[in-house]
């Protein structure tokens, strides 16, 4: 069990930087540092995460066992433990899955987890849209507030997630990547998908994700092809052939 230890801060450039400095003083696995605002909140492959009040931006400080090669597991680890805080505030509502991390309600994108590696440490940053979502994004996004949650804050949604982050996280510890892996497939979205790599585009049906975490795309012509890093959009998605 993880003895969460939180620092609320009002505002800081990115609660990843801030996390970042504690542990380099050898700060322990449960430290979570969150912000009201971010004034250079970091998203995946260095695109900008806006930060303004409303939302809720933390930053949290894990201690796997076998970091770093265990890092990248962390993304459905992380991803379980938003899905299942974001059901709980939208119990009707689609919430589902979109590899590696992300955590879709009605298709559209609510949370954000940027994983970075610090020596033997993990810094998970987790970003939850509570009030506000971006307009202007490569994949459409949304908020708990316009999908119809109503009359809590943003600490609600942070007593919410750690101990099912704990939860996952134990999983992981004592049973490995597989009960996680068939976790996160069951709350997967499923169907045709487009996926963009750095060398180009690649269509395809979705095959699952391996035993390393890598999605598996299923190709019109029967071949398949695993897949490290990328973003996905599925097919219908508004901004898919855009940016
Ligand atoms: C993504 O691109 O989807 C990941 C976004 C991660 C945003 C969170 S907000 C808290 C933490 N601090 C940051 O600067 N980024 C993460």
């Amino acid at each position: 069990m993880i003895d969460w230890h939180i620092r609320r801060l009002d505002a800081t450039t990115s609660t990843n930087d801030e996390l970042r400095r504690e542990a380099e003083t050898d700060a322990g696995e449960g430290l979570v540092i969150t912000a009201e605002r971010q004034s250079a909140g970091r998203g995946r492959q260095g695109r900008v995460w806006e930060s303004p009040p409303g939302n809720l931006y933390c930053s949290v400080l894990l201690h796997p066992q076998n970091m770093p090669a265990a890092a990248g597991f962390y993304s459905f680890v992380a991803a379980l433990a938003v899905h299942d805080a974001v059901r709980h505030f939208l119990p009707a509502a689609p919430v589902t899955l979109k590899w590696p991390n992300d955590v879709l309600v009605s298709g559209k994108k609510i949370s954000g987890i940027l994983l970075e590696v610090f020596g033997d440490a993990l810094i998970a940053g987790i970003g939850v849209n509570i009030a506000h979502y971006p307009e202007q994004t490569v994949y459409p996004a949304t908020s708990l507030v316009a999908e119809g949650a109503e009359g809590f804050k943003s600490d609600d949604i942070l007593e919410s997630l750690l101990p099912r982050l704990g939860y996952w996280h134990d999983w992981m510890q004592s049973e490995g990547f597989e009960p996680i892996r068939r976790a996160w497939l069951e709350r997967a979205q499923k169907g045709p998908m487009i996926v963009r790599l750095s060398q180009g585009i690649l269509q395809g049906d979705f095959g699952g994700i391996d035993e390393q975490g890598r999605l598996r795309l299923l190709l019109a012509d029967g071949a398949e092809r695993f897949i490290s890093t990328g973003d996905v959009f599925f097919c219908g998605t508004e901004h898919a052939a855009g940016d």
